[in-house]
């Protein structure tokens, strides 16, 4: 296994839409080891492929991130097939380091899958796991958080960022 290396707002990847898996070979299981590793060692409660650089339908959570893995996901092409409720709570993301923004989600999803060998799979949540779900895959759909906010609060963002990239010399 290997931590890849975390692809950064504005890298493209992270702005297009993932492609659906089809095959379960030893590629697909050597990227979600590496994922797995890489979210533990950032660390974050989830990662979508496509901010390793991977554009494809694969994400990892766990909202426990203890390296235990006992509340460890593996998702393989997750559609969120219900959504229920809302609530507004603080959010960050592992490719946008440093900012956090508060974000309206549903407070409850079902979402349906595949595990890592192609086995359908249907995910429960709520409050936290429920959020990690629907962020996880807007990043499979190319959304990120700051896709989110207001118009004003995004250009916002954006010269902050920027602003900041500049400073720290990135
Ligand atoms: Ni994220």
């Amino acid at each position: 296994m290997a931590v890849l290396e975390i692809k950064k707002y504005p890298d493209k990847v992270l702005s297009e839409k993932t492609t659906p898996v089809n095959e379960f070979d030893s590629e697909l299981q050597k990227l979600i080891d590496d994922m797995i590793e890489t979210m533990y060692a950032a660390p974050g409660i989830g990662l979508a492929a496509n901010q390793v650089g991977v554009s494809k339908r694969v994400a990892v959570i766990d909202v426990n991130a203890t390296d235990e893995k006992s509340s460890l996901f593996v998702l393989v092409n997750p559609e969120i097939v219900h959504k229920e409720g809302a609530n507004d709570s603080e959010e960050g993301c592992l490719s946008i380091p440093g900012y956090t923004t508060v974000i309206k989600r549903a407070d409850e999803v079902k979402v349906e899958g595949l595990d890592r060998h192609g086995r359908p799979i249907e995910i429960e949540g709520s409050g936290l796991l429920a959020r990690a779900l629907q962020h996880e895959i807007d990043h499979l759909d190319g959304v990120l958080l700051i896709d989110r906010i207001g118009r004003i609060k995004r250009e916002f963002f954006k010269k902050r960022y920027a602003k900041e990239k500049i400073l720290s010399g990135e």
